[in-house]
């Protein structure tokens, strides 16, 4: 599989088919990116849009979230669910005032000390804040990966992460890395469902291993009980 064939069929159904409006997207900064990322981490797009761009409103910038306070902060994150995120939020929003003048890193590492942004995050905002090339493995990108690539058993289990991260790491184009990013992003959310994925449509159905051998039912496999 050669990574380059791989990323000009996924950008290709991009262009036509993903998402291009998403409020994150336009006008894209990393502020805006990261929030979004962070809000879009047990959250589906549909449910953020409408608390993303009330809280952009409210916390147009990284200075204006630091300095909020936790009340109202919670009173914008109301509803989203799972606070810790809130919280983390706001911590890493201080300690890039503090401890970086305000600047985003722009390596996954340093991304990752950041409260709350793990691999697949600073993946994700390296990518699509700046252009890095970087690979993303949130639960939509692992079915498409697991099922492409044919990588049995459960995505949990860290050897077949471990399979998975490589696969998407050796995937990874050389231009539109942002684009690339959210075409994964898409194809999982839209296509390559976990029940009845669209495979009629699917731009990489060719050589999909989990199609071939009929196993896109159990690819990726379920936590094991
Ligand atoms: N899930 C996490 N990040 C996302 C993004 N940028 N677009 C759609 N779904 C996402």
């Amino acid at each position: 599989m050669h990574a380059e064939h791989w990323a000009a069929r996924v950008l290709a159904w991009f262009d036509v088919n993903g998402r291009h409006d998403l409020p994150w997207q336009n006008p894209r900064s990393p502020y805006r990116v990261w929030v979004s990322e962070i809000m879009l981490q047990q959250t589906t797009v549909s449910a953020v849009m409408p608390y993303f761009q009330a809280f952009m409103a409210r916390l147009p910038d990284v200075q204006a979230l630091a300095r909020c306070d936790q009340d109202e902060l919670m009173s914008l994150w109301s509803g989203l669910g799972y606070y810790a995120r809130a919280r983390n939020l706001h911590r890493a929003a201080r300690m890039l005032v503090d401890d970086f003048d305000g600047v985003f890193p722009q390596d996954v590492e340093t991304l990752q000390q950041l409260p709350g942004i793990g691999r697949s995050t600073a993946g994700a905002i390296a990518a699509q804040a700046f252009g890095q090339r970087a690979a993303i493995l949130d639960g939509n990108v692992k079915r498409v990966l697991a099922r492409h690539a044919g990588v049995e058993g459960w995505p949990g289990q860290s050897a077949v992460l471990k399979r998975l991260w490589a696969v998407a790491e050796a995937r990874l184009p050389d231009t539109r890395q942002a684009d690339y990013a959210q075409a994964m992003m898409d194809l999982g959310a839209t296509l390559c469902v976990r029940r009845n994925p669209g495979c009629a449509e699917c731009p990489v159905d060719a050589d999909c291993q989990a199609r071939a051998q009929g196993k896109t039912a159990t690819i990726p496999a379920p936590k094991p009980r």
